[in-house]
């Protein structure tokens, strides 16, 4: 890995301590604000599932905090999770490799909100966020990153 891309990372998880993980993003006004897991959308968004399956990076991001977790210390492993992982320390949402795999990646509920609510009520849309706004990415896509890496993501990009 050269220079450039650990000051990114390590820069990254300063970012994600003062903005308090993704969490805040995903909260709606109503409901228990309890995660899901994208296993369960697949069964009434086929489409959606698939094509995230098929073409988004966040569908294995969790792989690119393994491959290099043997260079970092526990407690920096966990830093990656609030970004890489779908609710980490959230009601159903990430806990670790071995209690939560369902949860290890970005999944639906890190641009949508935690949709547990959402999937028991058959689809009440009331209880989903439906609407996004960049705001909904800058919490993992943040300017330190976005100059970083040099790449802004686009509200359709990324997803489905
Ligand atoms: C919970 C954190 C999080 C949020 C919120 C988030 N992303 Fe991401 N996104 C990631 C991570 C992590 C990656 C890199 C995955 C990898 O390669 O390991 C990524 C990658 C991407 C990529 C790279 C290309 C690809 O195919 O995946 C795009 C585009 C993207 N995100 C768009 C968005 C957009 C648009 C939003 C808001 C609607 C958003 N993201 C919200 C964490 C997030
Ligand atoms: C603040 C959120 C955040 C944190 C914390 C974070 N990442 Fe990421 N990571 C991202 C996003 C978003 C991307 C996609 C590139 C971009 O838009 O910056 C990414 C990209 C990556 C990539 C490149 C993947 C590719 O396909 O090029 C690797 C590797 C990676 N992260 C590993 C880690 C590791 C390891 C940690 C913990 C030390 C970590 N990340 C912490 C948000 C984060
Ligand atoms: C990177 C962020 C992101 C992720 C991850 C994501 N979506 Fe979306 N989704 C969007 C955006 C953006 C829209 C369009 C919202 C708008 O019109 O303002 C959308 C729209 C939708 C819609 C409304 C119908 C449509 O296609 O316009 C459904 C249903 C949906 N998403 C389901 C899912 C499911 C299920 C997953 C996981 C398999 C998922 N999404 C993952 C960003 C995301
Ligand atoms: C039991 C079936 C069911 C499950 C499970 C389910 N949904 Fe839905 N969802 C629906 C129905 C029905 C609608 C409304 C019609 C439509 O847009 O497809 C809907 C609509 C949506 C919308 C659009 C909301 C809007 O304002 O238009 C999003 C986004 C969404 N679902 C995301 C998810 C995510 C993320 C999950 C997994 C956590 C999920 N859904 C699980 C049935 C379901």
């Amino acid at each position: 890995m050269d220079k450039a891309m650990w000051k990114a990372l390590t820069g990254a998880v300063l970012a994600a301590a003062v903005v308090l993980g993704p969490a805040a993003a995903g909260s709606l006004g109503a409901g228990s604000g309890r995660y899901a897991g994208t296993e369960t959308c697949a069964g009434c968004h086929e489409k959606e599932f698939n094509n995230y399956k098929k073409y988004s990076k966040k569908a294995h991001s969790s792989k690119s905090v393994t491959i290099m977790a043997a260079k970092l210390t526990p407690e920096e492993v966990k830093e990656c999770y609030h970004c890489h992982a779908t609710g980490y320390g959230q009601p159903g949402g990430f806990e670790s490799m071995e209690k939560t795999p369902e949860m290890a990646n970005a999944g639906c509920e890190v641009c949508h909100g935690p949709g547990a609510d959402h999937a028991e009520s058959g689809g009440d849309t009331s209880l989903i966020k439906g609407k996004l706004d960049v705001k909904d990415c800058e919490t993992c896509h943040n300017p330190e990153r976005v100059s970083a890496f040099d790449y802004k993501p686009l509200i359709f990009g990324g997803a489905h």
